[in-house]
C-alpha cells in the first residue's frame, strides 16, 4: 500500500512537473529513424545528380524527400521531417518553438567547437495535445550541398532556374561548408 502510494506519487510528479527523462532506448530508435532518413536521401540525391545533373535533383529533393519522409512516418507512427535554419519548404521545413530551441542549442554547441556530425538533442516534452519524446540531429552543410544551397556564384543557372520555378520564396542559399543548415526531427507520442 504504501509502494503504491509513492509510486503514484512519483508518477503524478513526473507528468505535472514533466521531469522525466527520456528512456536511452527510445533515443536510440529514434535516432536510427533519423539516420534512415539522412542516409536513403543522400543515397538517392548522389544518384540523381550524377545520373541527369543538379538542375534535375532539385526535382527528385521536392518530390523524394517528403515521400522518404512519410514512408518512416508510416512504419512507426511517429512524425519524421527536416526543417532548416533558413528554409525552402516553408510548409515542411518551418521549424516549431522545440525545433527552433534544439536548433538554438546546435548553434551554440558549434560556437563552443563541438562537430554538428554526431551532434543531438532528445527531450521529453509535454505539449496541449500530450507528452512526446522529441528528437533532433544536426545536419551540416558539405560541399556537395553548396549546388543547391550555397552562395550564388556556387549554384549554376540551371538549378538556379528551377528553385526560382518551384520555390520563389526561397531563402536557403547562401550557406558555407561547414554551416549548420538544420536538423532531422522526429516527434513520438509517448
Ligand atoms: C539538387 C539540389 C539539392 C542539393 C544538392 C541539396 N539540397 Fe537540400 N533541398 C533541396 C530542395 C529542392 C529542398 C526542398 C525539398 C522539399 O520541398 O521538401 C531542400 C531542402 C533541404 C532541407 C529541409 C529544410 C528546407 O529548407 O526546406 C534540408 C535540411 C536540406 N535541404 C539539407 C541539405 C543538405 C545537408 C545537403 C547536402 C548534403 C543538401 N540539402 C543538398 C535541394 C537540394
Amino acid at each position: 500500500m504504501k509502494k503504491s502510494l509513492i509510486v503514484i506519487l512519483l508518477l503524478t510528479g513526473c507528468a505535472t512537473y514533466g521531469t522525466q527523462t527520456a528512456q536511452p532506448e527510445q533515443v536510440e530508435e529514434s535516432r536510427n529513424v533519423a539516420k534512415s532518413l539522412g542516409m536513403q536521401l543522400s543515397a538517392k540525391l548522389k544518384a540523381e545528380v550524377s545520373a541527369n545533373g543538379p538542375a534535375s535533383a532539385v526535382g527528385v529533393c521536392k518530390e523524394i524527400a517528403p515521400q522518404i519522409a512519410s514512408g518512416l512516418s508510416r512504419q512507426t507512427g511517429w512524425e519524421v521531417g527536416r526543417v532548416g535554419t533558413r528554409v525552402r519548404n516553408a510548409r515542411t521545413g518551418t521549424p516549431d518553438a522545440w525545433e527552433a530551441k534544439a536548433l538554438a542549442n546546435f548553434s551554440e554547441r558549434m560556437k563552443q567547437g563541438e562537430k554538428p556530425d554526431t551532434m543531438e538533442l532528445a527531450e521529453v516534452v509535454t505539449e496541449p495535445s500530450g507528452k512526446y519524446l522529441r528528437y533532433a540531429k544536426a545536419v551540416a552543410v558539405q560541399p556537395q550541398c553548396l549546388t543547391c544551397h550555397g552562395p550564388a556564384e556556387s549554384i549554376p543557372a540551371g538549378v538556379k532556374a528551377r528553385l526560382q520555378t518551384e520555390y520563389p520564396m526561397d531563402q536557403a542559399t547562401g550557406y558555407q561548408a561547414g554551416e549548420l543548415r538544420g536538423a532531422i526531427v522526429v516527434k513520438r507520442p509517448l
